[in-house]
């Protein structure tokens, strides 16, 4: 691969496991346009770069939580906490990288960093260094967060209770019922952290999303008319198939369990029931047993990411009969963590029962594999809505989490006709998604329009 000279690109990505995937495949991508690659990351959920691509350079700063702030309930409290830490030694961080860049032949273009880190944007500027807004989540989420000041104005924020399932006429198809929330915070402070995130693109000098034109092409129409008309928007997605596989790389932050794979190997193919809610979904006691009776009742295989702490405040374990797993023994695996996108490659899979996060919901759609879907907060609503609602390759358990609807939906989609439907459009967007990354396709398109722009800064 041609060199380009002189090209180098700085990644900050937020610590969190959904966010860290996507930058790091994105920092992939741009390796093999020729750019060097540095990876700016936090101690907290800090990364490991013996296990990340060894081409990177790689710069901690020594931002971590004491215990009292690792146990801050509010989730926008807990965010603004980090920010604020981070600010100084980022700052010190950057100057370093850039004071040995005076005479390097590889000068940095530029910053990418996602839009909740916002004081990234103030210390980039401070250096005159250009900043392109990297966000992980969809595109579709992003217009609903964009629109936040617009649904205040006619009433839906803070969200009325009484109106759940009433349409959101400006956003059809979006309910009521599915405009973010965040569990544990108020709900004014919620609404400060999204606006202050759909601003920050304003002021960069680019948008890019880890999503393709046809998912979400209305979508990024209205982002680029209606908000950000000034800034070029980049969607050059699945990221995670447009790289090269680097298959020694893990940007997992825990480890996964392989055993998932061998144990898939025994299950006959498309019958067995993924099930996971991603890496900060929580869900309560009654819930939790809601989920492994329906698994049960459903008559299904199903392999199952139990992981530490998604069920509050309990020992699962204790919370099942006596027995329980043992009796399901045949078709049944539970694991902490799973290599999740090496198991919905695997013909065994047949649904997933997901969170919707939108890394899962991309990795779900490159695979073909129809979705349940259980969403927990925020961006999870709008990429369920579209799942169950527009593409129409899943179906939502739109009363929450009951044995009953577990059972009957799992059913409906891998055993009755109506799955097989959902089945095939799963498929055929599969199909889309490749095209979009092979030559002339959008995606790749979208990614010269990338290497371009960040060339001509
Ligand atoms: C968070 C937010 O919850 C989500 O709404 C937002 O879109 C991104 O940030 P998370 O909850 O972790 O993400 O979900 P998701 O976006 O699906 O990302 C999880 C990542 O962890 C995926 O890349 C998935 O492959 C990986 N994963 C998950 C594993 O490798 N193993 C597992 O067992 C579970």
């Amino acid at each position: 691969m041609e060199q380009k000279k002189g090209r180098r690109v700085i990644l900050f990505p937020l610590p969190f496991q959904g966010h860290i995937n996507p930058t790091l495949e994105l920092a992939n991508i741009l390796h093999s346009k020729g750019f060097s690659i540095a990876i700016i990351y936090t101690n907290f959920n800090s990364l490991n770069p013996s296990t990340l691509n060894p081409h990177f350079t790689y710069h901690s700063i020594p931002v971590d939580f004491t215990e009292n702030e690792a146990s801050i309930k509010d989730p926008t409290l807990q965010l603004s906490v980090l920010n604020a830490k981070c600010v100084e030694p980022f700052r010190e961080c950057l100057a370093g990288l850039l004071s040995d860049d005076v005479n390097s032949k590889d000068p940095i273009a530029c910053l990418i960093s996602d839009p909740i880190f916002d004081f990234t944007r103030s210390v980039a500027e401070s250096f005159k260094l250009p900043r392109i807004v990297l966000r992980t989540g969809g595109a579709a989420s992003f217009a609903v967060y964009a629109a936040f000041p617009l649904l205040k104005d006619k009433g839906y924020l803070p969200i009325p209770d009484s109106r759940l399932e009433e349409p959101v006429t400006e956003l059809s198809p979006i309910k009521v019922k599915d405009l973010p929330r965040m569990p544990d915070c108020d709900p004014e402070d919620f609404y400060r952290l999204i606006t202050n995130m759909a601003n920050e693109p304003k002021a960069s000098h680019g948008l890019i999303f880890n999503t393709f034109e046809d998912l979400e092409g209305q979508a990024l129409a209205t982002l680029r008319r209606e908000y950000y008309p000034n800034i070029p928007i980049f969607s050059l997605g699945p990221f995670h198939k447009c790289g090269p596989t680097t298959s020694s790389s893990s940007t997992s932050l825990q480890s996964q369990d392989q055993s998932c794979i061998s144990w898939l190997n025994t299950q006959a193919p498309k019958s067995v029931a993924y099930v996971s809610f991603g890496s900060v979904a929580k869900i309560n006691q009654a819930q939790f047993l809601e989920v492994a009776w329906g698994l049960a009742n459903s008559g299904q295989p199903f392999l199952w990411v139990i992981r530490p702490g998604l069920v509050q405040e309990s020992d699962w374990l204790k919370m099942l009969p006596n027995g329980f797993l043992e009796a399901l023994k045949e078709r049944a695996h539970v694991v902490k963590w799973a290599p999740q996108k090496e198991v919905l490659a695997h013909p065994a899979v047949g649904v997933f029962w997901t969170h919707c996060g939108w890394n899962s919901t991309l990795e779900s759609i490159c695979e073909g594999v129809p979705m349940i879907c259980t969403p927990c907060f925020s961006d999870q609503m709008v990429d369920a809505r579209f799942v169950s609602d527009v593409w129409k390759v899943g179906l939502q358990l739109e009363h929450g989490i009951e044995r009953g609807e577990v059972e009957r939906t799992i059913r409906r989609l891998m055993v009755e006709k109506e799955g097989e439907e959902i089945k095939e459009r799963a498929l055929k967007l599969m199909e889309k998604a490749n095209l979009s990354l092979k030559e002339g396709g959008s995606s790749y398109q979208s990614l010269d329009g990338l290497v371009n722009h960040i060339l001509s800064l």
